[in-house]
Formats: structure tokens, C-alpha cells, sequence
């Protein structure tokens, strides 16, 4: 299969490349986002449980809900937050009070679900929220911020104040398609160079390299050539591949870790493989 060219993606909601890169100061490598093109492809299932997976190899991991707007990792890890951002930001409570520990052994701080006024980014909201990252994060081996959908500002400024980036796909036309508008724009405003790859719901084994080898290819044919020379060619790099697995429905359906509930099911294993080879 091969994906058409989608149309030029320049959103008016982009920052700039040069206030994408006044966000992103100098962002320590063990935070990670975790986005994707379309919505609804396993971001907070991955999210959650390769914190979980991280965990139990003795990191200290924390998983930031950075969907502010529809907040869903609190539903995901089945906990009820009396203490959410919201009250981090409005300095209701500490940021040590807001940091919880969720059921696979790693921190959390969720959003829950009374942030919808952050649905846009003001600049206080992002002043907030990068004070926020960088105040966190030297306390932990990984930061996880697990982001909403597409190229909103929103998102796209969440993904600024994180070293890597890693892009949730689905093997589906759609997913790809979005995954690789995602991947331009990170790549023209944020001058990302590597983004890691997750390939969720694969149907076969090796699906997640064809996909990633697809991926490469659009990037390469479209995205590449109109970069500076100097700057280095965009490159994916797979991190792993997760089946489609009904164990995972019936895991979030049950509110818990597919890690915890299930941890011999072909998804729960594909997790932990992928964890190992997280950058350090
Ligand atoms: N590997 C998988 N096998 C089967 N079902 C899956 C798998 N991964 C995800 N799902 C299903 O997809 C649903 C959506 O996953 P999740 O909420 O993690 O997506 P998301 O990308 O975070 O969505 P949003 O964009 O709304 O934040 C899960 O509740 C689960 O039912
Ligand atoms: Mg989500």
C-alpha cells in the first residue's frame, strides 16, 4: 500500500519555529510525549502501561494527563483525583500534593475532567505548564506526557516541552495519514530530527516495521527534501509493536492495567518488550 501525499499542512494554530523553540528551552531526554495523528488509537492505554512496565524495571516513572481538555488517564487507572492540575495551577495545592501513585508503581498527575477551560492554550496555561514539567521532572528516570490527538496548539505546545516524541499509529489509512501531518509539523515547526513510532493494533507480526518502513518512505519523499541539508534528515524509529488484543478492551473496560490484569496476553508482552527499548 501507498499513501497518497496529504495537502500541505501549514495550521494556523502552529507556533512558529521560533515559539516552538522559545517553549522548548532545553527539554531533558527522559521526557517523552506520546501523541498521535487520530484520536482514539491506544495513546493513555500505551501511556499507562508502559509506565507500568517501566516501573517494574525500578524506574521512577511519572505520567502527566497532559489532555487537558478531555482528560482520561484517571479513568484508565480507575482513581478518583481530589486533587487535580487545575488546583496546581490556581495554587489551591502544592505540586507534591497533586503527585499520586497509581496501581502499576509509577506517579501520576491528572487532569481530570474540570479542565475544560484549558482546552485552548493561553499563555498563562503554558507558562503553567512548562514551570510545571520542569519543576517535576529531575525527580523522575522517566516523564511520560501523554498528550491529546492532532495539530491543535494545544497539543502541539505539550509536545514542545518533551525531548522525544513518540507517535501512536495504527496500521488503518486514516491513522497513517494523520500520523504523518503530525510528523511534518513536528518536523518543520519544532525541528524534531527522530521520532519514535508505536504501531498499536497490528493484525500480524512485522506489521509495525511495515508500517514504520511506509511511514519513512512519504517522509522521505515529501518532508525531507524541503529541509535544510544541515539540519539532518527526519528519521522514525520503531519502538515497538502492539497487537490487536482483546484482552485490552476487557482490561480498560475493567478499569485496570492491562499489565497488571492480564500479564501474559500477547498485548501485555508486546508493552514490556517496547519499554526496554525506550531511550534512556
Ligand atoms: N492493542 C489493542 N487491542 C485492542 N484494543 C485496543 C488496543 N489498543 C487500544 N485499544 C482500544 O482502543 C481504545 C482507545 O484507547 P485509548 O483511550 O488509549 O486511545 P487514545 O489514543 O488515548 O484516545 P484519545 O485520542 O481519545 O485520547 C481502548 O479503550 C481499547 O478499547
Ligand atoms: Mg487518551
Amino acid at each position: 500500500m501507498s499513501l497518497a501525499p496529504p495537502a500541505d499542512l501549514t495550521p494556523a494554530a502552529a507556533p512558529s519555529p521560533t515559539a516552538a523553540a522559545a517553549a522548548v528551552g532545553t527539554p531533558m531526554p527522559h521526557i517523552m510525549a506520546i501523541t498521535s495523528g487520530k484520536g482514539g488509537v491506544g495513546k493513555t492505554f500505551v501511556a499507562a502501561n508502559l509506565a507500568a512496565a517501566l516501573a517494574r524495571g525500578g524506574r521512577r516513572v511519572l505520567v502527566l494527563d497532559a489532555d487537558l481538555g478531555l482528560a482520561n488517564l484517571d479513568v484508565v487507572l480507575n482513581l478518583y483525583p481530589k486533587i487535580t492540575l487545575h488546583d496546581v495551577f490556581t495554587g489551591k495545592h502544592t505540586l507534591d500534593e497533586a503527585i499520586l501513585p497509581a496501581p502499576g508503581g509509577f506517579s501520576v498527575l491528572l487532569a481530570g475532567s474540570g479542565m475544560v477551560e484549558y482546552s485552548r492554550m493561553t499563555p498563562e496555561v503554558r507558562d503553567q505548564l512548562q514551570a510545571l514539567v520542569a519543576k517535576v521532572s529531575p525527580r523522575f528516570d522517566h516523564v511520560l506526557l501523554d498528550t491529546g490527538a492532532g495539530i491543535s496548539d494545544v497539543v502541539l505546545y505539550t509536545v514542545s516541552l518533551a525531548a522525544e516524541v513518540l507517535v501512536v499509529v495504527t496500521p488503518e489509512p486514516t491513522s497513517l495519514t494523520d500520523a504523518y501531518a503530525t510528523i511534518k509539523v513536528l518536523a518543520t515547526t519544532q525541528g524534531r530530527r527522530r521520532v519514535h513510532l508505536l504501531v498499536n493494533q497490528v493484525r500480524k507480526p512485522g506489521e509495525g516495521r511495515t508500517v514504520r518502513a511506509q511511514l519513512q518512505q512519504v517522509v522521505d519523499r515529501y518532508v525531507n527534501p524541503t529541509l535544510e541539508t544541515r539540519t539532518g534528515a527526519v528519521r522514525l524509529e520503531l519502538l515497538g509493536e502492539v497487537p490487536t488484543d482483546p484482552a485490552v478492551r476487557e482490561a480498560v473496560l475493567r478499569r485496570q492495567l492491562l499489565l497488571e490484569a492480564m500479564p501474559g496476553t500477547a498485548a501485555a508482552v508486546a508493552l514490556v518488550n517496547a519499554a526496554v527499548r525506550m531511550p534512556a
